[in-house]
């Protein structure tokens, strides 16, 4: 979408993109356009809210005839916090910049309208989401764009599928969609596993789900901020800043590597740590950890051999459930009581900078495919078909 937006409108070359992002709607604007001007968010009394729509409106005003297009995430994979994006939509609109939306926290989690706004200047002119957060590992990206922008244009990727007619001098691409946007041949079964996976969550509802998640959210925040040595990041009053997917946190005085390992080691809890592809956000949230990292050059941290700064996300879905949330918060107070314990038994790896068990060891040569498909079909059967070739 970002080559999209670029060919359309060459005389803009700016893209505001806000301090939010995963680094896939970031990069690509960065690359493609040139100048990307980062959004700040709001400042809440307890913490980072949701884009900053005031400082966003005077960035359309101040920069208007160079703005292309806003990029702007629905919902933080960090925070989980839930950006206004059809007020967003409607300032860009209003000033003339168009409006992309990265939908990968959105779809599986909250109810998502792209168009039909009883305000058309609400709807949004493309919304991109991942076929492996809605469910289905293996299926495919999809967007979900303006027919009437993508017309304007040649298909950013061409190939098999996508033309009419071709000879050696000349090709015409179909007018067809969704044929002409699909160069090559397409991942049939990852769309049709998304398409039966995204039945499922309409037929579940939405609304029903946006609201069961938002149960087990502040839940786990009440039960997250009763305990001292737990930060949690971004603003928690889901009232006036709402969240879905997704809680990060640190625990005072144990690396997040550290709890990452003993949550995963000694209590069956697998969450995500460091900085989730979304390292502008996050070192702006935990700017004293992250002090001495941005202070270095690249080469300095290659030597360094440091962990990185980040934090500890814990990942709500269809499947959570209260006991789940209990069972995180008794395994951060065990860890919290016997750190004393745990953290002898841990070493920063100089391989990642992450943080290991010293004697649990996953062995990775037991994965190896040669010897998964000598383990089904058998080192005989392999030897005896290539001499029978
Ligand atoms: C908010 C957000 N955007 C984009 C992505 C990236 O999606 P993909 O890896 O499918 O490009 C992710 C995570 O994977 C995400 O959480």
């Amino acid at each position: 979408m970002a080559r999209v937006f670029r060919d359309l409108r060459p005389e803009r070359d700016t893209v505001l993109v806000s301090i939010m992002e995963h680094h896939s709607n970031d990069l690509p604007h960065r690359k493609h356009l040139g100048r990307v001007i980062h959004l700040p968010v709001a400042l809440h009394a307890d913490g980072m809210g949701c884009v900053d729509t005031r400082a966003l409106e005077g960035l359309l005003k101040q920069e208007q005839e160079r703005i292309n297009y806003v990029a702007i995430t629905g919902v933080s994979n960090v925070t989980g916090i839930i950006n206004p994006v059809a007020d967003i939509a409607r300032l860009a609109h209003e000033h003339d910049a168009l409006v992309l939306v990265d939908g990968a926290q959105m779809v599986a989690h909250i109810p998502v309208v792209v168009s039909g706004h009883a305000d058309p200047v609400e709807d949004v002119d493309a919304l991109v989401f991942s076929g492996h957060k809605t469910y289905v590992p293996g299926s495919p990206g999809v967007v979900i764009a303006r027919k009437e922008h993508l017309a304007q244009l040649e298909p950013e990727e061409v190939g098999g599928g996508m033309v009419e007619r071709v000879f050696t001098e000349r090709y015409t691409v179909s007018q067809h969609f969704p044929d002409r946007e699909e160069a090559g041949t397409p991942n049939i079964p990852g769309a049709i596993g998304l398409a039966a996976a995204i039945e499922v969550l309409d037929r579940i509802g939405m609304d029903f789900l946006v609201e069961e998640e938002g149960r087990i959210i502040d839940y786990t925040l009440d039960r997250l901020k009763s305990i001292p040595e737990v930060e949690v990041y971004g603003s928690t009053d889901t009232g006036s800043c709402p969240r879905a997917a997704s809680i990060s946190f640190n625990l005072e005085g144990v690396h997040h590597s550290m709890v990452a390992a003993i949550l995963n080691d000694y209590h069956n809890i697998a969450v995500r740590n460091e900085c989730f592809c979304a390292h502008p956000y996050v070192i702006e949230m935990i700017p004293d950890q992250a002090a001495e990292y941005i202070a270095m050059s690249d080469e300095e941290l290659a030597a360094a051999g440091m962990a990185k700064p980040g934090m500890v996300r814990a990942s709500f879905g269809l499947y959570s459930t209260q006991e789940d949330a209990d069972a995180l918060i008794a395994a951060l107070k065990d860890i919290i009581r016997n750190q004393g314990t745990y953290l002898p038994l841990y070493r920063l790896a100089e391989s990642d900078h992450e943080f290991r068990h010293t004697t649990f060891r996953l062995n990775a040569e037991e994965f190896s495919v040669p010897d998964i498909v000598s383990r089904v079909i058998g080192d005989d059967g392999r030897t005896s078909r290539r001499s029978s070739e």
